[in-house]
């Protein structure tokens, strides 16, 4: 049952940004914890304005020590006020598992592997019924804090176009990027991304029809898998709303260099990294993703190296306490995660802002 009267925001929360990491921080007061769930709801309905506009400036708003607040359902009752319209998570690049309507695990990556930061499927290429593909907002919900680590680290994308050579950005804005995948029909590592996760269907038709609709070709490789041949996609972006220019792509991570069957990707011992190099040509020809500028000539390793060093200089990253819920707007600030020692359960769910 949602109250009549509202309660004012100075009475629930205080607000603040945290040392070192760019989220605006609405925490519950102690005396103001136990709210219910409807009057949590009621209160953010009312303040959407306000919410979007601190959205707007900070690029992440973290929700924290509201005690209504433990689980997926939860969680999705939150993002529905916030943003009416929940995604589904299909033509992505991580390993996620289904939680419960829209929402899902953030990445079922095995632990000791970092995710690099990136904007939510900003490789998806626009096209005239989908003039902007990508998510507005993504949102991660922590039912679990980590054992250690597993920080979902923060960068702001404004920031890191202000910081990479003006020549770069030229380079990239001129001569495009486009986006290849291969991607295997079972799984044989942790990372991996099978086909049928990734089109939501093992339907060969289906999966067929969606590339269709992205105007994707297909082509299905003699071990099952198949190639994916994307179009062209955007490399830096102005904000829908605030009219502001970020940097917008994955070059830096969708690429055969940074690929995670180059490194220890079964894990750090001696006998882990034996299987891994015993394994690593097969893995290489299932599964990749790479990059190219859109006319297929190569990207500059150095470019993707400063790409990559200018993110990691300029993210910032908090530690997750379990209740927390952190929205991001998905073109400004960039995610990632941290490597952790379990348990750690962190949700997740993208939404489209009303049009
Ligand atoms: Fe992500």
């Amino acid at each position: 049952m949602i109250s009549q009267t509202l309660r004012p925001t100075s009475e629930i929360a205080t607000t603040k940004t945290l040392d070192g990491s760019l989220a605006f921080v609405i925490e519950a007061k102690p005396d103001a914890a136990d709210i219910s769930r409807d009057d949590l709801l009621a209160w953010i309905s009312e303040n959407r304005t306000w919410l979007e506009e601190k959205l707007h400036r900070h690029g992440a708003i973290l929700f924290r020590g509201f005690k209504s607040l433990s689980g997926a359902d939860d969680f999705e009752a939150v993002m529905k006020v916030v943003c009416h319209k929940l995604l589904d998570y299909a033509g992505g690049t991580t390993p996620r598992s289904a939680v419960s309507g829209k929402i899902v695990s953030s990445t079922d990556a095995p632990a000791h592997l970092t995710i690099g930061l990136h904007q939510e499927m900003s490789y998806l290429e626009p096209s005239e019924d989908l003039p902007d593909p990508t998510p507005d907002k993504v949102a991660f919900f922590c039912e679990i804090e980590p054992g250690g680590g597993g920080q979902t680290p923060l960068c702001d994308m404004r920031l890191v176009l202000e910081r990479l050579p003006q020549d770069l950005v030229t380079r990239f804005e001129d001569k495009g990027l486009i986006l290849t995948r291969q991607l295997p029909a079972t799984k044989e590592a942790g990372y991996e991304v099978t086909w049928p996760t990734m089109f939501g269907t093992s339907d060969r038709q289906e999966a067929e029809a969606f590339a269709v609709k992205r105007g994707w070709r297909l082509e299905w490789t003699e071990d099952g898998g198949v190639r994916v041949f994307q179009k062209p996609s955007p490399t830096t972006k102005r904000h829908r709303v605030t009219g502001e220019k970020v940097w917008f792509n994955q070059a830096h991570l969708l690429h055969k260099e940074y690929a995670p069957w180059k490194g220890d990707f079964l894990g750090p011992s001696a006998d882990q990294k034996a299987v891994a190099d015993r394994m690593r040509p097969a893995m290489a020809k299932r599964f990749f993703y790479q990059s190219t500028h859109a006319d297929g000539s190569k990207i500059a390793i150095a470019d993707l190296e400063t790409i990559r060093k200018t993110i990691d200089e300029t993210m910032t990253m908090f530690d997750w306490r379990a209740g927390d819920l952190l929205i991001c707007d998905n073109k400004l600030v960039s995610h990632g995660r941290q490597p952790y020692t379990p348990p750690r359960k962190i949700l997740a769910a993208l939404a489209a802002d009303d049009r």
